[in-house]
């Protein structure tokens, strides 16, 4: 038995491929490299869903029908009240996804692909005693999702740096939110319960809960000089390093190049803090040598969560609100794999080992 079932084959996919040694992700036969300098999020959405849905559609048809879906979304914002308002923004969003018809049709792709983008930026915006922006249909996924943040078009750089994002971690194989979607899409329960479910694996801070713990640390460090000495004081005291380590991965994943590689327009164009960003590959240089130190036997480098949070921080998001916008991303690699697992799967229902006492001994 693999305690945290690593090495488990749990499905076959067409989807997307993790190779951990040679730090390659694959989505649909393409490298991640080739995907984020050719994509669009919609067009990588439209890629993923490609056969699993009773459509047949392209990249422009689906951001045009996803601009329809957040216009109409946007009415359920009214939902929030004070109570959900005090909620960790994640939390929030999750309980308006919950108001969502429990469908598996074509329809309920959208609206689920729709929702997380035009929920957060609402949530974030009412958190801080703002109006809630509505939709502009017209646009992309990703200049929307920032206009509705921040009440202003985006720049060119930070939209396309958005993009790329979205991109970057729109499916990733079998990790942990992606095995809840599916094992909840093989009871036939519904894609809106299949997210939801994702969505509450997604927040830990072992998956996609590390990138506002990941500023927290910047923060603590302060400088880059005292980065050696803060790491190995958080290690003496058991701590993980956050943004370092994978269950796969056993060289850097690949998804944190190609973060470094869309936040280099916003650098160049002083639209993110370069102070950050020293700091940033210092905290990242101390914690490989020190890990590398500390744990020879493990090979232990960033990951994407790492990226995620300088990207994200520079684009406007507040920290507390990373693993809401990581599922925004995220939602098309979940709602891919949930369709799959019902169209070619059987229930999902592994078995344990019993070591409690047996009647006799009892
Ligand atoms: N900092 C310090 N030590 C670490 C780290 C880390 N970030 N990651 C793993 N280790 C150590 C463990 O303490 C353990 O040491 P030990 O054998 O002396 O006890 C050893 O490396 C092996 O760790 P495992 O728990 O077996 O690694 P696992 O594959 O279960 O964990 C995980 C992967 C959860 C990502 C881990 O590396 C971690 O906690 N990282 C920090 C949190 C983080 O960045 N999460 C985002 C992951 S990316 C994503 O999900 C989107």
């Amino acid at each position: 038995m693999n305690n945290g079932l690593e090495d488990v084959i749990a499905t076959e996919t067409r989807l997307s491929d993790v190779d951990g040694e040679a730090g390659r992700l694959v989505i649909r036969g393409l490298s991640l490299d080739h995907l984020v300098s050719t994509s669009t999020y919609e067009s990588v959405a439209a890629l993923l869903l490609d056969g699993l849905t009773e459509r047949r559609f392209g990249a422009a048809e689906l951001g045009k029908w996803l601009g329809e879906m957040r216009s109409g979304l946007f009415a359920h914002v009214t939902v929030l009240d004070t109570e959900l308002l005090a909620l960790p923004p994640v939390d929030a969003m999750r309980a308006l996804i919950a108001h969502l018809p429990d469908d598996e049709d074509f329809e309920a792709v959208l609206r689920l692909l729709a929702a997380p983008a035009v929920f957060l930026p609402a949530i974030l915006r009412m958190q801080s005693g703002k109006e809630p922006v509505a939709p502009d249909g017209s646009l992309s996924q990703a200049a929307d999702i920032l206009r509705m943040l921040t009440g202003q078009l985006p720049s060119g750089e930070q939209t396309a740096a958005l993009d790329a994002y979205l991109v970057t971690i729109s499916d990733h194989g079998l990790n942990a939110s992606t095995f809840a979607s599916r094992v909840i899409a093989s009871t036939r329960a519904g894609l809106t319960s299949s997210v939801l479910a994702a969505i509450s694996a997604l927040k830990g801070p072992l998956h996609g809960g590390a990138p506002g713990p990941v500023l927290d640390m910047f923060d603590a460090v302060g400088t880059s000089e005292n980065a050696r000495d803060w790491l190995g004081d958080a290690l003496d005291r058991g701590e993980r390093l956050m943004g370092f380590g994978h269950r796969i991965y056993r060289v850097r994943d690949p998804r944190a190049d190609a973060l470094k590689q869309a936040l280099r327009p916003l650098v160049l164009t002083a639209q993110v803090d370069r102070q950050q960003i020293e700091l940033a590959e210092a905290v990242e240089h101390a914690a490989l040598t020190i890990l590398k130190e500390r744990k020879p036997d493990r090979p232990l480098d960033v990951n994407v969560e790492f990226y995620t949070a300088l990207l994200l921080d520079a684009l406007g998001f507040p920290r507390e609100s990373f693993t809401g916008v990581f599922a925004i991303g995220r939602t098309i690699g979940w709602i891919a794999h949930a369709r799959e697992q019902a169209l070619e799967g059987r229930l999902i229902r592994p078995r344990s080992v019993y070591v409690g006492p047996l009647p006799e001994a009892a």
